[in-house]
């Protein structure tokens, strides 16, 4: 089966990581799977896909997409008149993709992103059997939303990473329903085992911690609605006893082109000043092995200020049974039992937080405890099997194709 993967971005963010993951499973799930994937750009995403054998395209996005989105905090016009303005970009840029989906005569195409969802529903001939996997919700983005709604009144299959994406663009793109499938990782990968964290300082630039210390961190891209700065408030009201006997670190990077929507390292290292923390806080720069990093931490730390759309950083640390303190709203609400795999915290509350990483730092067994059932409860749920099994299946159904 020649399925085209359109990846909206050549990073590795979440949705990209659960690319990957789809198009290993799938190897092991049809029999004759021939995977070719279309990128915007030469990076991370690319290199990845070429070790593992698959085919890549470059297909630049159209310089104004590429930089303008709404899910940051942008107002609505300036968003619809930067993608007004690009609009002559965008035909000769459908032409290349249709004619390299005709040219591979490609069974289905797999649409990844918000801005590959959109320019799929023009380039891709109606023919082919098109799905959308949605990572994020459509409701947090109003201008694409409207679009979106335009673009799916060609036949197209909806899959959302959770039961609340889907929800959400059931309702705002008018459907009777939207099929979700949650992600998995790999979990031979993420075990639960601990490695020494000390690197974390040295990659932090902090001074080696003298003794034990507990290492909790927020593992998340940069962008703003990830709430480093809510932990960054809530370390610097934990009690001084409590915030002495931990380590603290924000790992991650800005990755993403879109303008405005993401923090600064000097805003983030400015904040952490402010808040007297430069000793105990400390910024990691993007990490290629999230496997290493959560293994390396004791807490592992999810604080987005919105509800996440699934939060693939939740299902790795619990796989690695760490002691996670997670955002309870949206898709994260889906991942774990709130007390017995996880302590859920309200989005956007900072006092949430700080009981949270007090309780997690004095309590070793409460830590404990937490990560053993995280550990079993992550091999139930994020299995690649039933992942990629799933959209086996559909693949069937849509392509017509008998791959057993
Ligand atoms: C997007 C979402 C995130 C999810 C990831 C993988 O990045 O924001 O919540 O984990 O996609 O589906």
């Amino acid at each position: 089966m020649k399925v085209a993967f359109l990846s909206a971005s050549g990073e590795l963010g979440g949705a990209e990581r659960c690319l990957l993951d789809l198009i290993r499973g799938l190897r092991r799930e049809l029999r004759k799977f021939d995977p070719m994937c279309i990128l915007p750009e030469e990076g991370p995403l690319a290199e990845a896909l070429r070790q593992l054998g698959v085919s890549v395209e470059v297909v630049e996005l159209p310089k104004f997409l590429a930089s303008t989105g709404d899910s940051g905090e942008r107002s609505r016009l300036t968003v619809a008149l930067r993608l007004l303005a690009g609009v002559p970009a965008v035909p000769a840029m459908v032409r290349r993709l249709r004619r390299l989906l005709v040219d591979r005569s490609c069974d289905l195409v797999h649409s990844n992103g918000v801005k590959t969802h959109l320019l799929s529903a023009l380039a891709v001939p109606r023919t082919m059997p098109l799905l959308w996997h949605l990572h994020d919700f459509v409701g947090a983005r109003p201008v694409a939303g409207a679009l979106l709604r335009a673009a799916a009144v060609r036949p197209v299959t909806l899959v959302a990473n959770s039961r609340a994406v889907a929800e959400d663009a059931a309702q705002r793109l008018r459907l009777p329903s939207v099929r979700h499938i949650h992600n998995a990782i790999d979990l031979t990968q993420f075990v639960p085992e601990s490695l020494e964290g000390s690197w974390l300082d040295s990659a932090a630039g902090l001074e080696p911690a003298g003794g034990r210390v507990v290492r909790v961190g927020l593992v998340a891209t940069y962008a703003r609605w990830k709430g480093q700065d809510q932990f960054i408030d809530a370390v610097a009201q934990l009690g001084d006893s409590i915030r002495q006997a931990g380590r603290f670190y924000i790992i991650g990077g800005p990755i993403y082109r879109t303008r405005g929507s993401q923090w600064t390292q000097e805003e983030l290292h400015r904040r952490i000043r402010e808040r007297g923390l430069s000793g105990c806080l400390g910024l990691v720069g993007f990490q290629s092995d999230p496997a290493r990093v959560m293994r390396s931490l004791d807490v592992v730390v999810h604080a987005s200020t919105r509800p996440e759309p699934f939060g693939l950083t939740i299902a790795e640390a619990m796989a690695a049974g760490r002691a996670v303190v997670a955002v309870s709203a949206g898709g994260s609400a889906e991942l774990f039992r709130p007390g017995i795999d996880a302590l859920a915290i309200r989005p956007g509350s900072v006092p949430d937080l700080r009981e949270a990483l007090a309780r997690l730092i004095a309590d070793e067994s409460l830590r404990r405890r937490l990560g053993a059932s995280a550990a079993v409860e992550a091999r139930k749920r994020f299995d690649l099997h039933r992942f990629a099994g799933e959209f086996a299946g559909l693949y069937r159904n849509l392509a017509g194709i008998d791959d057993p």
